[in-house]
């Protein structure tokens, strides 16, 4: 089969997802036929999309609502960002703690996807804690309950960055909203970049509040895969106060 490649305006030949898998000779013929490549667009869409959009929107509801954070996420950004007109770079926002903090404690609140995710081992014995598990048995955990675990996250519906600072590494192995492991999300790189530029480069440019949005609008009361608010509810409004961009 002959290597697909897109050329970038630059002229260099990129690679994508869907070249990749066509010319994987490792991948079962059926797995690169139309009809299942077609699948795994669609599935990338939703699943590349719907998640990072509301684990930005609830973020930036919570920053909105809590008027220490904000301020102090703008001082960060303001001395970080001189110019805010100037595009920021992911490598220089990564280094910011403050912005960390709050895209990591967004993640945690949010707690998007609240299904379990059940995986089973078809026909080996699996040993856990002195348990025995029989073959085809399914086993799951909840990333929803493991984000909102008041004994590793005190107040677990308090939106505190500050968790992050203090107690930093000991936390990480917890903040489990992309799942883990062989079968666990594929994009956590691409949402977290997203969130550092998208969430930066809007409160560097613009002054918000909150507009006629409230907690009822993060409130998950459904169990939809991805949690969601009474019907109605999913949405997070703002009103632009002020522009810095032609400071
Ligand atoms: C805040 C953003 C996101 C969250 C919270 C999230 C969460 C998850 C979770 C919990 C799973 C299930 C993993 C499992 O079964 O163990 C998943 C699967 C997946 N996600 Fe994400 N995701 C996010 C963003 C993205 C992005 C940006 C992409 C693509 C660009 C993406 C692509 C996928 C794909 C392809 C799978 C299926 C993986 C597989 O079954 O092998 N996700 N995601």
């Amino acid at each position: 089969m002959k290597r697909v490649y897109k050329e970038n305006q630059h002229g260099t030949k990129e690679q994508c997802i869907f070249s990749e898998m066509m010319n994987n000779e490792r991948l079962p013929l059926l797995e690169r036929k139309l009809g299942r490549l077609i699948d795994d667009a669609k599935f990338l869409l939703g699943a590349g999309t719907d998640a990072p959009s509301q684990a930005m929107a609830i973020t930036m509801f919570h920053i909105l609502n809590n008027g220490p954070v904000y301020q102090k996420l703008q001082e960060e950004l303001n001395c970080a960002l001189p110019e805010p007109q100037a595009n920021p770079s992911l490598v220089m926002l990564e280094q910011l703690p403050y912005l960390t903090a709050v895209i990591k404690e967004g993640l945690r609140i949010s707690a998007l996807v609240t299904s379990r995710l059940p995986r089973i081992a078809p026909d080996e014995i699996l040993e856990y804690n002195g348990w025995q598990i029989p073959p085809g048995t399914p086993v799951s955990m909840s990333i929803y309950l493991m984000l909102r675990d008041e004994t590793v996250f005190p107040e677990p519906l308090v939106f505190h960055p500050g968790r992050w600072l203090e107690q930093g590494s000991n936390l990480e192995k917890y903040l489990v909203p992309f799942s883990k492991g062989s079968q666990g999300c594929l994009g956590p790189n691409m949402a977290y970049a997203w969130c550092y530029l998208g969430i930066a480069t809007i409160l560097r440019r613009f002054m918000l509040s909150l507009f006629e949005t409230t907690e009822e609008n993060m409130t998950i009361v459904r169990d939809c895969f991805n949690g969601q608010t009474k019907p109605g509810y999913n949405n997070i409004q703002v009103k632009v106060l002020a522009e810095f961009t032609k400071a």
